[in-house]
């Protein structure tokens, strides 16, 4: 991309745009398309509900030092926190033992160590991240949450799919078109934008690489 685009561009588009192609990339892994599929037994999907447990816990341990961040500040939003809720769908997926003895996946500990890291040292990669997760499951995890429902017979928006279910976000469509605007009003020079919509891509990658992992973890036996 040249800077031209960068400059009359709005920021939301560019980023968007920028992580197309990674976003068809996480979407079409073979872990998603079976566990969408109905492959995959409930057991695939509380393993990857434990997967989104570190990696949300590193994007909101981070938020509360970064609340007051002049650049990351005003994405950080109450209303998006998840933590609580994965660990509700884990007590109810695994009971309330859930924590013991629980550990990452190699790829889900580096994407959530990329994550800390950029709370705690640089902000502005930090919105990265939090627009690679918060946005897509305001967008295409409506899509994953239904089919959850479906596949394994949780109820509708009840305990074991609560991740996907924003409480304090009525209306969906206009919280993304404010968080669109945040975007577009981002407090960083071109330069800076530019190595955001990397980041972004970091952490489409980041998220394919732990879609991998729970590929060998969970081959099709057919
Ligand atoms: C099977 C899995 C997925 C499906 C079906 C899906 C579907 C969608 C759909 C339909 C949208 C467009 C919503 C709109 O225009 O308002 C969307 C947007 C988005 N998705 Fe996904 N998605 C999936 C996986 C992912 C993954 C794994 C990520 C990254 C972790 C992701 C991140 C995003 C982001 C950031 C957006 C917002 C794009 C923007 O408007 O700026 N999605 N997704």
């Amino acid at each position: 991309m040249d800077s031209t685009a960068t400059t009359t561009t709005p920021f939301s588009t560019l980023i968007r745009t920028a992580s197309h192609e990674q976003h068809t990339e996480a979407e079409s892994s073979t872990f998603m398309s079976d566990m969408l599929g109905g492959r995959l037994g409930v057991e695939a999907y509380a393993r990857y509900t434990e997967q989104l447990w570190f990696v949300y816990r590193a994007l909101e341990d981070g938020a509360e030092t970064l609340s007051e961040d002049p650049v990351a500040g005003p994405f950080v939003q109450p209303e998006l926190m998840r933590a609580a809720e994965l660990e509700r769908d884990l007590t109810h997926l695994r009971g309330e033992g859930w924590r013991v003895g629980l550990e990452p996946l190699p790829a889900t500990a580096a994407y959530a160590a990329r994550v800390a890291e950029c709370a705690r040292e640089w902000p502005a990669g930090y919105i990265a991240h939090h627009y690679t997760r918060y946005l897509g499951d305001l967008s295409g995890g409506q899509i994953i949450r239904s089919t959850a429902e479906k596949t394994w017979g949780f109820e509708r928006k009840g305990d074991g799919v609560r991740f996907y279910v924003f409480e304090q976000i009525p209306n969906p469509a206009a919280f993304k078109r404010g968080y669109r605007e945040l975007l577009d009003a981002v407090n960083a020079d071109d330069l800076e934008k530019q190595r955001i919509v990397d980041e972004c891509k970091r952490a489409f990658a980041l998220n394919t690489a732990v879609f991998r992992d729970l590929g060998e973890v969970f081959p099709l036996s057919a």
